[in-house]
Parts: structure tokens; C-alpha cells; sequence
């Protein structure tokens, strides 16, 4: 076929596939399930790649599905991406596909990207004869909960042979028709800490004989917050948040003996977040000891920060513009959420795009992780659209 004749076919193939996209998504949005537990998900998925000829499917872990297609010809190997898991939320959308999961909602978009995938499967698959290399369809379990299921896919040996790796994600801050191109960092590292502030308990009206964790933690929270604010280049980015705190609350007349803190810390340079961990311990102390109050505390590492190649971006780039064009594509500056993408990142090279999913018109401008969230399913096709000119034009077959 003649690079022209497979652009068309492509582009037939996608919009006669714009009904089954929604529709697909749909589905896994009203049975969502949580982290590590997409039995459903997962089998739904294994059913519908079995289904299409010339592919292989496998079983990478327990809630994962892999399905590789080898072409005709010879070439490289490239890995397509997509999450699967949805979060403990409880959807607050009024739409006739809601979730029928109490508790759990797909409000991230990874319904969408499962849609996606399959689909650019299906299509990629009826090219079989004409492609050049392999491409290997990753379905990963558990991205949204730490450690993530992409690092247990890196283990069990997936990437083994691939030249690169690809994901789209749905994004609801770009408007609907844009896709969204990052060099370099796109997604920060989130790690997260507890504090427990070790104080004296007693009664409220002598305070004298206690040492209040309470007031400890106050000024804990404000020095944490000048580690931000006063003491980091504010080119670097760093982000500090506490995201819950406990202490007694029982009663009026009674200092609580021990405040609970939690949080997370955001971050992209190598050096920066190896140096907060111990500068928010010496903050920590500091404070407890002019107060003469006690600590502990714990910093567990999250995923690595999602750094996309330069020179995978670059080849993405020049396919886009040589077939959807100069205008979708918007550069985005990165965003301080972190993705479990990274995992693959560190074995190959790769990049992970933004598909503008937000329409301020229709009201889809809630964001990620909120009861309301949603996407404008316009974004499907495009989305799509990318999957498969991209896996061609990297392949060297437009
Ligand atoms: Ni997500």
C-alpha cells in the first residue's frame, strides 16, 4: 500500500469506529474497579483482544492483559499503553452510563484510554501484512495506587526487545481537539510523609503543665511551608501539602497528647527530591525541640517523574504535524501529578501525550479525580487517531 492509501484507510477506519469507542467506554465506566482488583475490567478486555485475528494475548500479572501483534515485515517493537483502574469515589454525574459501583467512579479518563486501545488494536491489527516491526498493547493494571502496576509489567519482562514506548492520556484542562506535547518533564514525582507530633497531654485550662501538639503542629505546618515558600528556588518546583491532620478533638477542656499529619511532596529534579526529606526533618525537629516535644517521621518514595525523550517527542511530533496538523498540537507545561508511566520510562524511550478531553460549552470542566468529572467523548476519536499514526509513523510506514 502507498503511504497516501494507508492514511485514508486509517482515517475511514476511525471515524467507522467513533460509534464502538463511546460506546466501549461506556461500558467500563459503569462497572468500574479499583487498583489492583480489575478482574472484570481485566477479562473484558482479554475477551475483546481475543477476538481479533493475528493478535497474541497474554496474561503479564493478574489484572494486566498483553497483546502483541507481529507484522509482516520487518522492524522495530513498540509498546502503546494504556491504565485501566478506576478511584474510591463516589460519581455524583447525572448520565444514563453512571457507575454502578457504589463508591468507585472512573474519573481519571483511564475508561476512555481502555477504549482507545482496544480500538487502535482492532484497526492496527487489519494492517498485520503491512507493518513493519511489532507492536505490543499493554493494558496496565493499578495506576492510580502506589507501587503501581507499571513496574510490575516492566518485571515481568514486557519491554524486553522494544525500541519505544507510547501512552495518551485524556486530559479535561485542554480543550477538546488539542493535543498536548511536553519535552522533557511532563508529570512530577509524588512521594508522601506522616508526621506524628509527640506532645504532653492534660487539661486545657492549665496548659502549663503539658506541651500542646497542637500548637506544635501549627507551627510545624508554617515551617514546612517556608521549606516551600522562603528556602527553594522557585524555579525548581516543589510542591508541599498537607493533606490531613488528627489530633484528640474528644472534648472541649482536654489537650491531646499526640497530633497525626500526612502529606505529599512534588517533585521533579533528581537532586531536589533527594535533599527534601532530610530538610523537612531538620524543620521538624527544630520546632519539636523548642517546644520540648517528640516526633517521628516516615517519607515513602511514589513513582519517578515522567520524563519524556527528546528524540521520541521530536519523532511524534513531525508525524503529527505531517497528518493531523500544526494547529491540534499545543505545547503544555508540566503538571505537578505524578503517573506510574515513568516505570517504563526508566527501561525505554518514550513519551506520554495529553488529549484535550474539556469543553467549557458543554460543562466538562471539572477536574480529574472530582465526583463530577467527565470527559467530552469527542476526545475519543482523536485520541485514537494519535494511537495509530503514531505507532505507524514511528514503524516507518507513513
Ligand atoms: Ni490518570
Amino acid at each position: 500500500m502507498l503511504k497516501s492509501e494507508i492514511l485514508a484507510a486509517i482515517e475511514e477506519m476511525v471515524l467507522q469506529n467513533q460509534n464502538e469507542l463511546i460506546q466501549t467506554r461506556r461500558v467500563i465506566h459503569q462497572n468500574p474497579e479499583l487498583s489492583f482488583k480489575e478482574i472484570q475490567t481485566s477479562e473484558r478486555i482479554y475477551n475483546a483482544l481475543q477476538e481479533i485475528p493475528s493478535l497474541s494475548v497474554s496474561r503479564p500479572t493478574e489484572t494486566s492483559v498483553l497483546a502483541v501483534l507481529k507484522g509482516g515485515k520487518e522492524g522495530k517493537a513498540l509498546a502503546l499503553r494504556s491504565d485501566m483502574d478506576a478511584l474510591a469515589i463516589q460519581e455524583e454525574n447525572q448520565i444514563d452510563y453512571q457507575s454502578l459501583q457504589p463508591g468507585v467512579m472512573h474519573a481519571c479518563g483511564h475508561d476512555g484510554h481502555i477504549a482507545m486501545l482496544l480500538s487502535a488494536a482492532k484497526i492496527l491489527a487489519r494492517f498485520q501484512s503491512e507493518i513493519k516491526g511489532e507492536i505490543r498493547f499493554i493494558f496496565q493494571h493499578a495506576e492510580e495506587y502506589h507501587p503501581g502496576g507499571a513496574r510490575e509489567i516492566v518485571r515481568q519482562g514486557v519491554l524486553k526487545g522494544v525500541d519505544g514506548i507510547f501512552a495518551v492520556h485524556l486530559w479535561v484542562p485542554l480543550s477538546v481537539g488539542k493535543i498536548g506535547i511536553a519535552r522533557g518533564p511532563l508529570m512530577a514525582a509524588p512521594d508522601n510523609f506522616d508526621i506524628t507530633i509527640l506532645g504532653k497531654g492534660g487539661h486545657a485550662a492549665m496548659p502549663q503543665e503539658t506541651i500542646d501538639p497542637i500548637l506544635v503542629s501549627a507551627q510545624v505546618i508554617t515551617g514546612l511551608q517556608a521549606l516551600v515558600s522562603r528556602m527553594n528556588n522557585p524555579l525548581d518546583p516543589l510542591v508541599l501539602s498537607i493533606t490531613g491532620i488528627h489530633g484528640g478533638g474528644t472534648a472541649y477542656n482536654v489537650i491531646p497528647s499526640q497530633v497525626d499529619m500526612k502529606g505529599t511532596v512534588r517533585t521533579f529534579s533528581r537532586e531536589k527530591r533527594r535533599e527534601i526529606p532530610a530538610v523537612m526533618e531538620k524543620m521538624i525537629a527544630g520546632v519539636c525541640s523548642a517546644y520540648g516535644a517528640g516526633y517521628t517521621f516516615q517519607y515513602e518514595l511514589g513513582y519517578d517523574p515522567v520524563i519524556n525523550d527528546d528524540s521520541f517527542v521530536s519523532k511524534i511530533s513531525d508525524i503529527l504535524l505531517r497528518t493531523v496538523g500544526a494547529d491540534a498540537l499545543e505545547t503544555v507545561s508540566p503538571v505537578m501529578g505524578g503517573e506510574d508511566f515513568s516505570a517504563y520510562l526508566q527501561d525505554v524511550p518514550g513519551a506520554l501525550l495529553f488529549i484535550g478531553a474539556g469543553n467549557a460549552e458543554k460543562g466538562i470542566v471539572n477536574p480529574h479525580h472530582h465526583p463530577r468529572f467527565n470527559i467530552d467523548e469527542e476526545s475519543l476519536v482523536i485520541g485514537l487517531r494519535v494511537l495509530i499514526l503514531t505507532s505507524m509513523g514511528f514503524l516507518d510506514m507513513i
